[in-house]
């Protein structure tokens, strides 16, 4: 059988989980779209800072404990540039750092999770592959950004919720670092999850904010 080479750039990027339309975003890009000032010298700082926040010594302990793993959580009304900022510093790490990212948005992983569980002989073997690739990805991805927290479905078993905070926790106790945007403010993050979420938040994530009109042209 002859099949045909894959595009190199898009097989770089394949198994990244990024859309298309985000795929090797870079900060520089960001900067000539317009972002916010503030937000994009956070994402600079976080990128170039990245392998000294990883670093261990010769016993494998990370040198500055205090803040590794830590990742990025970025809130803020629709439309304000969250997923494009996060998805160019995602792009960053891989370029500069050879660093295993993944993108998933957060209901799109808990959809995987519920399949998951509910997995029988309906589900073909193809396709459970797919979603464990993906699950383990999101669990494993040296940094990983979960895009648009709080638009997972919720149900009465709170089984979204705990999906994230266990991963969430157990991506800090290996000291993977994860990206998160939301639209939630953080009274909002405390009610749908919970006051100890948003607390771990705060140790877990740098915050930034996002203020202002959205930059969606629809939405003008
Ligand atoms: N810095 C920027 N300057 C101008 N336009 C931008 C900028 N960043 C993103 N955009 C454009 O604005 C739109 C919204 O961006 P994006 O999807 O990143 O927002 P978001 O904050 O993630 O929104 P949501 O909360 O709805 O997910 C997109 O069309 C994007 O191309
Ligand atoms: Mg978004």
């Amino acid at each position: 059988m002859i099949t045909s080479p894959m595009d190199p750039e898009r097989a770089r990027w394949i198994g990244t989980g990024i859309p298309p339309r985000l795929r090797g975003i870079t900060l520089s890009d960001v900067e000539e779209m317009g972002a916010q000032p503030d937000a994009l010298a956070k994402a600079r700082f976080y990128v170039d800072g990245y392998r000294a926040q990883q670093s261990k010594n010769w016993r494998g302990l990370p040198v500055n404990p205090n803040i590794y793993g830590l990742g990025l959580l970025f809130a803020g009304q629709p439309g304000t540039g969250k997923t494009t900022l996060a998805a160019a510093i995602l792009s960053e790490l891989r370029r500069r750092y050879g660093t295993t990212v993944y993108y998933s948005r957060v209901s799109d992983h808990i959809d995987r999770e519920r399949r998951l569980i509910r997995a029988d002989q309906s589900v073909a073997a193809e396709e459970l592959s797919r979603i464990q690739y993906a699950v383990e990805r999101v669990q494993w991805a040296d940094v990983v950004l979960l895009d648009d927290a709080g638009h997972e479905h919720s149900t009465g078993s709170k089984f979204a919720e705990d999906v994230l905070e266990q991963l969430l926790r157990q991506r800090y106790d290996e000291g993977r670092p994860t990206l998160i945007t939301t639209n939630l403010s953080g009274d909002d993050w405390a009610a749908r999850y919970s006051k100890a979420l948003r607390s771990f938040m705060d140790q877990c994530t740098r915050r930034s904010i996002f203020v202002g009109e959205s930059l969606r042209k629809a939405d003008r």
